[in-house]
């Protein structure tokens, strides 16, 4: 990988948000700029007093998404370019932040500041629940997960659907160890898996499906391990399987204290979310709102 100092800091026009690199180093840390490439951009650059990035576009070396690509990076917050990682395109937050479906999901990371999420450790996790199958819960959760992490928070992604696990292939992970082989006394906390790509974001995948993930659930373990976990986090989402098909759900909501009902426009009947939201108080779970997915 190439040193940072390879282009000087006035290379890049555009000044660093925090002072640290160019968009020249960041551009050839990510492999689309070759040294000789940044060599041909400076000396264009400083015969005709372009900026860094319009000397670069000029001459055909990059495109303007690199270009944002880089600006995201020194505004320390990392998006993803299409068909350059193993993380999945349903991860929308991170492939395309600035568009109006992402927004919707900062306006709901806002709602879930205001309305949950808290310096105490006993509001720090919060369970994506749903009534039936394919309503959005992983989709919603991971999402979210990426958002909350875009704005600094510290945020850990738990599968506890090991029924129908999916984060590890939105994410692109290794489910051999995860939450079962925790919940199973076979493994701690190095199951959590980082996302190098997306700054402040872990994920602890579902790991090797187990033949009885509601008494894993149920064990003392499970809300030992979170407890412990939100000392640590500032916020953990957690991705459940679907209300209707088990009890999962309502016991991994009330240990993280919290849920957010997805509802799928059009498919989920109203009997269905009543039910989940009477469950969840019964078992005093917080239900913290209800988010409409419409795909
Ligand atoms: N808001 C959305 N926009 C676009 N696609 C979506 C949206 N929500 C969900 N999807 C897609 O719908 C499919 C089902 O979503 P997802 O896997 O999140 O549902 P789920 O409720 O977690 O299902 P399961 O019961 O299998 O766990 C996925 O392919 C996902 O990418
Ligand atoms: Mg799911």
């Amino acid at each position: 990988m190439a040193q940072n100092n390879i282009i000087p800091a006035a290379a890049g026009s555009v000044v660093s948000g925090r002072g640290e690199r160019s968009i020249g180093a960041i551009l050839i840390d990510a492999g689309k700029l070759t040294p000789e490439d940044a060599e041909r951009i400076l000396r264009l650059q400083r015969e005709q007093g372009l900026r860094f990035g319009n000397a670069a576009t000029q001459l055909g070396l990059i495109t303007q998404a690199d270009i944002d690509f880089a600006i995201s990076r020194q505004f320390d917050y990392p998006y993803l370019v299409h068909g350059h990682s193993k993380v999945s395109e349903d991860l929308v937050a991170a492939y395309t932040p600035f568009s109006p479906q992402v927004e919707a999901l900062r306006a709901l990371r806002s709602q879930l500041m205001v309305r949950w999420f808290d310096t105490d450790p006993a509001r720090r996790a919060l369970a994506v629940v749903s009534a039936a199958r394919n309503e959005g819960r992983s989709f919603i959760a991971a999402n979210l997960a990426v958002v909350f992490s875009q704005l600094g928070e510290h945020t850990l992604l738990i599968d506890t659907d090991m029924r129908n696990p999916c984060q590890h292939e939105l994410f692109g992970l290794d489910n051999r160890g995860g939450l079962s082989a925790i919940l199973s006394g076979r493994g701690g906390p190095e199951m959590i898996q980082r996302i190098p790509s997306l700054l402040d974001l872990s994920v602890l995948p579902a790991g090797a499906l187990p033949p009885n993930p509601l008494e894993l659930l149920a064990r003392p373990l499970f809300p030992q391990l979170l407890g412990e976990l939100a000392t640590e986090f500032d916020v953990i989402l957690l991705d459940t399987p679907a209300a209707a098909e088990c009890s999962d759900a309502q016991t991994i909501a009330v240990c993280a204290g919290a849920a957010l009902v997805v509802i799928h426009k059009n498919t989920t009947r109203i009997s269905q979310v009543r039910r989940i939201t009477d469950s969840l108080s019964q078992g005093s779970a917080t239900v913290v709102g209800a988010v409409l997915n419409e795909f």
